[in-house]
């Protein structure tokens, strides 16, 4: 039995992860599951989202779907939740965080952006993030809900709306001397192409993706976990809400939201 790599977001978003981590390790075993019941988790309260987390490890660990590794593919969740949820299991949990380490290191202007949803923006994790590694840079902040929702539609129905993309990225107002701009939510390089060409000057558009396969992949090898040769094993995916223009086959599941220990 290959290792059981199980990735996760609110919505589709986290797929951009998950194809990161499959192009590095073909060999596991791999489960999607998303939260679409409660998306857009960045417009929700970060008790909320650590309620979800706790009942999403509550739902694998009593459903004996044998999780070896937990990605949480979902800067909101884990900007929010990661230090709790990882009191709260012996599974291996990988979070997905916004790459504002590498942005500062990269950026010659000396000003970079980071756009991602209003709670991954205002969370107590990237400010703190900011404070690390931002010390000689500006890092400039742009919050949208509005292109989660653009990005699930494109995803599932292969169009996207112009009009409605460009009066968002228009209201974002984005600093025309950034010249790397952080994708601080895992939707938003489904609409990379699209972002790249609203600046007039180059501007580098980066991920956390590439940096997740390479820490997954560790993982694996520390923990020894098997793969096997037979890189056609099926894809399952599990949602909480039906999708009307899905072609995915999808379980739904029921998830009962946990509320973490007192000491919490
Ligand atoms: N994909 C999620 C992220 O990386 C958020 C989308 C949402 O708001 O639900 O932040």
């Amino acid at each position: 039995m290959s290792a059981h790599i199980m990735v996760f977001d609110s919505g589709i978003g986290g797929t951009t992860v998950l194809e990161q981590i499959q192009q590095l390790i073909p060999e596991a075993t791999y489960s999607y599951f998303m939260d679409n019941a409660l998306l857009p988790y960045g417009a929700q309260p970060p008790q909320k989202i650590i309620q979800r987390l706790l009942a999403l490890i509550h739902f694998i660990e009593s459903s004996a779907l044998q999780v070896d590794i937990l990605v949480i593919a979902c800067n909101t969740a884990s900007t929010s939740a990661l230090n709790i949820i990882r009191r709260h299991t012996h599974i291996e949990i990988v979070g997905v965080v916004p790459a504002i380490k590498p942005a500062c290191l990269i950026s010659k202007t000396k000003h970079i952006g980071l756009i991602a949803t209003p709670a991954t923006v205002n969370s107590h994790y990237t400010k703190a993030l900011i404070k690390e590694h931002g010390k000689n840079t500006k890092v400039s902040l742009y919050a949208s809900t509005k292109l989660v929702e653009l990005a699930e539609t494109l995803f599932h129905t292969h169009s996207l709306s112009n009009y409605e993309f460009n009066e968002e990225i228009a209201a974002l107002n984005i600093a025309g001397d950034i010249d790397v701009l952080v994708l601080g939510c895992t939707h938003f390089p489904l609409l990379a192409n699209t972002l790249a060409m609203c600046f007039e000057k180059p501007v580098k558009l980066i991920d956390s993706g590439k940096a997740i396969a390479n820490r997954v992949s560790s993982l694996l090898m520390k923990h020894q976990l098997a793969l096997s040769i037979d890189t056609k094993k099926p894809l399952r995916y599990y949602a909480t809400a039906p999708i009307d223009a899905s072609q995915l086959s999808i379980e739904l599941i029921e998830l009962t939201d946990q509320t973490p220990d007192e000491s919490d």
